[in-house]
């Protein structure tokens, strides 16, 4: 039994090495790019809430679900939930909870690595020093014709996915440890290096206000389900990704404080985001409902005010592109594991069959920001494919894919091998919260959010 609890994929050398692999997973565009623009549109405080909300009562339990299952299971999300539900006793289909997390995975790559593009693009577009001086008009117009240019998306989408897969075929520990140990902190310093310039710029106390006063007279079904699939996607959970890095944790590990750890960056570093964001389309009079564009159109205009503006949006577009990159990774390693486990490919071709799949997709949603921007799949969805394949995989997957795990370790497994795997007593106040919160509190949230987004109550 004590081998079968080894993972055949090998282990991280430590706790800490876990907790900066799955924060490296964590933090990327969802909370650069996505949370800021997500807050924008749905009006501010009130989103901001909801969403702290979903990252406490849904997504920090889920995510302690998820590890747990990962390091019970040692394998691939798929293998590792049949294998967790044959040892309690269950039906071995709950491997599909693990196959509706692979297709997420695949989904949301395809037009997550054409946002890396853009990460990419930006990082030339600083090195050039095309942003030296840059009002808002010309730094919209920037944004405005990348993705107004099919060759210039699909180029960038293309290099991203290549990126991305000479880093996961190489197998990904070591280069993976240095970019998370070192560079997160220094992105997450410029982040900071903003904040203060935002308070120079006149409009951060309108930010603060805009982020922090909540009026829910302006929430809607959709902007709480928007928070929820949100807390979701950042926390990068529902999916596997969590779990498969769960996995390769080593049994000596607190799971309880190695989550706690990987939320808390994770939130620090959205909230962060949006006040180095929010001052300056306040102080220069943008749209905060400007949509995707907005990270993109904003900071550009920060870097091109500031001193040191050149090397520091140098820094912060390439930093960006490498957080999307080690999210990137975690996207790919559920299937990739998979793939390696059921078939005789190795893990260098796994990742190129997988990648090409995910990046002949990509085209698809790069292709929907301009050429086929007219193009409607869902019929009664006005959403062009990108918007489609956002919507379908972060706002649905994802909060469905949690769900089911929420119910899988909270009601189905036995509490005997959770508390043994979480390292909590059955009688401790630790694993009472955690009990309360996976079996009622999580799986109402997400039915009640989803019925209401239906427009059933
Ligand atoms: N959490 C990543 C981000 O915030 O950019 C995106 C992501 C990675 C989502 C991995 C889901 C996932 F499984």
């Amino acid at each position: 039994m004590a081998e079968s609890r080894q993972s055949i994929h090998g282990e991280w050398s430590s706790g800490m090495v876990f907790v900066l692999a799955a924060t490296g997973s964590a933090v990327g565009l969802g909370n650069i790019w996505r949370f800021p623009y997500l807050v924008g549109e749905n009006g501010g405080g009130a989103f901001v809430i909801v969403y702290l909300a979903c990252i406490l009562l849904v997504g920090l339990p889920i995510m302690m679900a998820e590890v747990m299952i990962g390091r019970r299971g040692k394998r691939s999300p798929i293998n590792a939930l049949k294998t967790v539900a044959r040892e309690e006793g269950l039906s071995s289909q709950w491997k599909l909870l693990g196959w509706l997390g692979v297709l997420a995975g695949f989904l949301i790559l395809s037009f997550y690595s054409v946002v890396g593009g853009w990460a990419l693009y930006y990082a030339l577009q600083a090195l050039l020093n095309n942003f030296s001086g840059i009002e808002p008009t010309a730094a919209s117009g920037m944004f405005g014709s990348l993705v107004g240019s099919p060759s210039l998306v699909l180029l960038w989408h293309t290099l991203f996915m290549i990126i991305l897969v000479v880093i996961v075929a190489a197998g990904v520990r070591k280069g993976l440890q240095r970019a998370v140990t070192i560079l997160m902190p220094l992105l997450f310093m410029i982040l900071l290096v903003m904040v203060v310039y935002g308070m120079t710029t006149g409009g951060f106390g309108t930010a603060l206000g805009f982020m922090f006063s909540p009026n829910f007279g302006d929430l809607t079904g959709a902007s709480v389900l928007a928070a929820l699939g949100q807390a979701f996607f950042t926390l990068s959970l529902g999916m596997g990704a969590i779990m498969v890095y769960g996995a390769y944790l080593p049994r000596t590990e607190s799971i309880p404080v190695a989550t706690g750890w990987i939320v808390g960056m994770d939130t620090l570093t959205a909230i962060i985001a949006g006040l180095a964001i929010f001052p300056v389309v306040f102080a220069v009079g943008m749209e905060p409902g400007a949509g995707p564009g907005l990270v993109f159109e904003t900071l550009p205009v920060v870097f091109g005010g500031i001193p040191f503006g050149f090397i520091l949006g140098l820094l912060f577009f390439v930093l960006l592109t490498v957080a999307a990159v080690t999210s990137g990774i975690s996207l790919l390693e559920p299937a990739v594991a998979y793939v390696t486990e059921a078939t005789a490919m190795s893990r260098a071709g796994a990742t190129s069959a997988i990648a090409a799949a995910i990046w002949l997709l990509g085209i698809a949603a790069g292709l929907s920001l301009n050429a086929w921007a007219d193009i409607r799949i869902i019929p009664g969805m006005d959403e062009n494919i990108f918007g489609v394949l956002e919507f379908i995989s972060n706002d649905i997957m994802l909060p469905l894919g949690g769900l089911l795990i929420a119910l899988f370790a909270a009601w189905f497994m036995r509490l005997e091998s959770v508390t043994d795997e979480l390292g909590l007593d059955v009688a401790s106040t630790g694993f009472r919260v955690w009990l309360l919160t996976t079996r009622f509190v999580a799986p109402a949230a997400v039915i009640l959010v989803f019925l209401n987004a239906l427009g059933l109550f």
